[in-house]
């Protein structure tokens, strides 16, 4: 991975002005602290990340990791650690509610751990409401940064050290938490540490932010606008990864298909695609999210003439009903849906379709929740992830009138289960019998089996050596269990 090089930091000096050297002016910084620290306390000093939500945290948590991995902090499993970060999602009210809960048992571990410090960043600390919340109910909490300047960990962890080493020499000091939540940024920052959790995939971020807003969602407000990374960056990220022993590389963005249009030098999705599927090395190549509405034909032959692009499309319809998908602004009617489907399935016969549902949108009628099981049914997706609808405030649909009583939602969400199911088994099983290239990705120990995925993202649960992890193995998928497959190695 990049490597990062501080030598030569006067890091008694000036910060520099810039980015990213400003960061290793900081990294180097921090990391002096924390060696006096721990030869103070003769020990070794440790950091727990703790993430919600979807991809992109995820990957932002890599990036978070790796910079307190290059301060000197070592990785621990769980909250008894000497920095607890919290990587929140906002994107339904139960992700909230289950932050709220931990953080209630980091302050009663914080009384007894005196070195112990506590941050909270990601999509809900974009949220002016969570933030007042932790400020008047948490006090505890020493940090608080948001999605757009995760880049400056090492800055703020340095303002947080600075707190508490003045509150030390005057007791009368009262604690200050450090917050540092930005509105928006155009700033892409690149060349800093990460620390990858599987060292044979990746995600790799194209793209940040989003211009959809589709009504019932609050990512646009969280996580600022559409901003491209340039093409180079992108593939020598992924080159780098490759000579470190990564084969799978999962391409991120809200929308990966609008990608490239506010470049200086504007290029398409299906090109950065083409331009992924020639690197030397690469076995494996993902993408998410695609929304319908600009899925270009050219993507599809792309994917279609590939030598590694995977042979599955997560593509989010929402709902299938068009009177909805125009009230959640989502640009396509179901129509125009099953026509793409059509197309994918047409000229890529063996593509795995995945996709997100919506129930109880307000406004949902028994007739839409129908026109919506009735897409399910025509697509019969591999699987669809399901949710019931979740009132955001500030966005648009949250003033809709006819919000859907509980008991009808969760009646319609059971009905939902019930059909997406039916389809993912019936589709699973259709590869009963053939024997395909699976990538090794865990060691399941209770079961002493290995878990892979299939090109289609299926899982396969099989007997093989440990050392087969992040290896493309042949399978024979022997039994389906609805949702994965027992097979053998061949
Ligand atoms: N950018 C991606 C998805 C991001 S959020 C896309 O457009 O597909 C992931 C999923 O969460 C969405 O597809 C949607 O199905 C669901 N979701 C978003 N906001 C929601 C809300 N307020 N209530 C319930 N589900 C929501
Ligand atoms: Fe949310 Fe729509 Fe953007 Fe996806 S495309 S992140 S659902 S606003
Ligand atoms: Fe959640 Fe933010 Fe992702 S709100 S779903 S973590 S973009």
């Amino acid at each position: 991975m990049f490597e990062l090089n501080l030598q030569g930091i006067d890091i008694y000096g000036e910060p520099p002005k810039k980015d990213p050297e400003r960061q290793y002016y900081y990294i180097a910084k921090c990391r002096d602290y924390l060696k006096k620290r721990e030869e103070e306390l003769g020990r070794k000093l440790t950091y727990h990340n703790e993430t919600f939500g979807c991809q992109m945290n995820f990957k932002d948590s890599e990036k978070l990791n790796g910079v307190l991995e290059a301060i000197g902090y070592e990785p621990r499993d769980d909250e008894k650690a000497d920095f607890v970060i919290y990587n929140t999602c906002t994107v339904r009210e139960n992700a909230n509610d289950r932050v709220y809960g931990r953080i209630g048992y980091l302050g009663k571990l914080k009384k007894t751990r005196t070195d112990m410090l506590i941050a909270m960043c990601g999509c809900m600390m974009q949220e002016p409401t969570a933030v007042e919340k932790i400020k008047t109910s948490y006090r505890f909490v020493d940090l608080i940064f948001g999605t757009h300047n995760i880049f400056k960990l090492a800055e703020l962890i340095w303002s947080v050290y600075e707190e508490r080493e003045q509150r030390k020499k005057d007791p009368k000091l009262k604690k200050r938490m450090v917050i540092d939540v930005w509105k928006d940024t155009n700033e892409i920052i690149e060349e800093l540490p990460s620390s990858l959790k599987y060292s044979f995939k990746a995600g790799v971020n194209i793209m940040f932010g989003c211009n959809n807003f589709c009504t019932y969602c609050i990512v646009p407000y969280v996580r600022g606008r559409e901003r491209s990374r340039k093409p180079e960056d992108i593939i020598n990220e992924i080159k780098d990864m490759i000579s470190h022993g990564v084969v799978e590389v999962m391409l991120l963005g809200q929308n990966v298909n609008s990608y490239g249009k506010n470049l200086e030098e504007p290029i398409t999705f299906a090109e950065l695609l083409r331009r992924v599927d020639a690197i030397e090395g690469i076995k494996r190549i993902r993408f998410m999210t695609s929304h319908p509405k600009d899925l270009s034909d050219e993507l599809i032959d792309v994917i279609a003439e590939s030598k590694h692009v995977c042979r599955h499309i997560h593509l989010p319809v929402q709902s299938g009903s068009d009177r909805l998908l125009k009230l959640m602004n989502r640009h396509y009617t179901r129509d125009d849906y099953l026509k793409l489907v059509e197309k994918l399935k047409s000229r890529i016969p063996d593509i795995a379709i995945t996709t997100d549902i919506i129930v109880g949108f307000p406004g949902e009628t028994d007739e839409d929740f129908e026109d919506t099981l009735d897409i399910c049914r025509k697509v019969c997706y591999d699987s669809a992830f399901t949710f019931i609808y979740s009132k955001r405030t500030g966005t648009p649909a949250a003033a809709m009138p006819d919000q859907v009583p509980e008991e009808v939602t969760s009646e319609r969400f059971k009905k939902l289960l019930e059909v997406v199911g039916k389809c993912s088994e019936e589709r699973a099983k259709l590869l009963t019998g053939q024997t395909l290239p699976v990538l090794v990705e865990e060691e399941n120990r209770t079961e002493d089996m290995l878990t892979g995925r299939l090109d289609n993202n299926l899982l396969v649960h099989f007997k093989g050596d440990i050392s087969l992890l992040g290896n493309i193995v042949n399978v024979k998928l022997n039994e389906c269990k609805g949702f994965y497959y027992i097979g053998e190695l061949v």
